[in-house]
Formats: structure tokens, C-alpha cells, sequence
């Protein structure tokens, strides 16, 4: 099982940003938490704050791995490029939010990702990554 992990812009700063909202610990620091609990699960992990780029790494990986799972962050809202994208590869997208985007402004309320993922995962905090790869599991 080869899943990949894709965060957009602004998630490199987990840990620091915002801690109220996202917590205190970085994502490499949880990413290899998830590696240590998912040992037969082939794991890579892609962060970039270019939209551009995300949509090149669901194009590079959409063809060849098993799941893809994605935190689009701020994207999600305004992106019809990434939701394209989303819809145009075969590989299985699960969008996952840290926060629930539903609780917070309006402008969170929309995802341009949703119509194409597999399913949705917001609000359990990083655990919504560890969620996401349990469903592909099961
Ligand atoms: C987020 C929610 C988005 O609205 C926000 O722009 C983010 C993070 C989340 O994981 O809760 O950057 O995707």
C-alpha cells in the first residue's frame, strides 16, 4: 500500500501557527508518528505553498499510488485547478482538514476538492491524517 500525503500552503508552519487552532506539534514530527504506527504502509509526505505544485505532485502520483491524502489548506476554498485535478488522476483522494472548516468562517464552508474525493475527514485535530489511512486500509 503506497500513500501519499500532500499539504498546502502554510502547513509547513504546523507547530507554530496558530496553535489554538492547529495544536502544537510539527508535521514531521506526527508524520513520523504515522510511520511508526502504519509500518507495512509505504508512507511519502509532499508539502508546497504553490498551488502549481500541488497540482503537479497529484498529477506525478495520481497514476501510480494507492491513495492520495489531502490537505489542500487554503486552497481547498479557492482552487478549481487542484479540484480538476483531483477528478482528472485514478489514484483515490481522501481530503482531510485539521480544524473543522465547518464550525470557522464562511469562506471555509466551500471545498472545491470535495466533489472529486473520495471522502472527507475534517476536525479530529491531525488525527484526521491518521483516519484517512485507516480508511484506505479497511
Ligand atoms: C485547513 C483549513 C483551511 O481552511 C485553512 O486554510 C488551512 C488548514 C485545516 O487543516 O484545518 O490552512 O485545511
Amino acid at each position: 500500500m503506497k500513500l501519499m500525503i500532500i499539504n498546502g500552503p502554510n502547513l509547513n508552519l504546523l507547530g507554530k501557527r496558530e496553535p489554538e487552532v492547529y495544536g502544537k506539534t510539527t508535521f514531521e514530527d506526527y508524520f513520523k508518528q504515522l510511520q511508526e504506527k502504519f509500518p507495512d504502509v509505504e508512507l511519502e509526505y509532499y508539502q508546497s505553498n504553490i498551488e502549481g505544485e500541488l497540482i503537479g505532485k497529484i498529477q506525478d502520483v495520481g497514476f501510480d499510488f494507492d491513495g492520495i491524502i489531502l490537505n489542500a489548506a487554503a486552497y481547498t476554498h479557492t482552487s478549481v485547478g487542484i479540484g480538476d485535478a483531483v477528478k482528472a488522476v485514478e489514484t483515490p483522494v481522501i481530503e482531510v482538514h485539521i480544524s473543522n472548516t465547518h464550525q470557522r468562517e464562511e469562506y471555509r464552508h466551500v471545498s472545491y476538492i470535495s466533489p472529486g474525493a473520495k471522502g472527507v475527514i475534517l476536525g479530529f485535530g491531525l488525527q484526521s491524517y491518521d483516519l484517512a489511512i485507516q480508511s484506505f486500509l479497511s
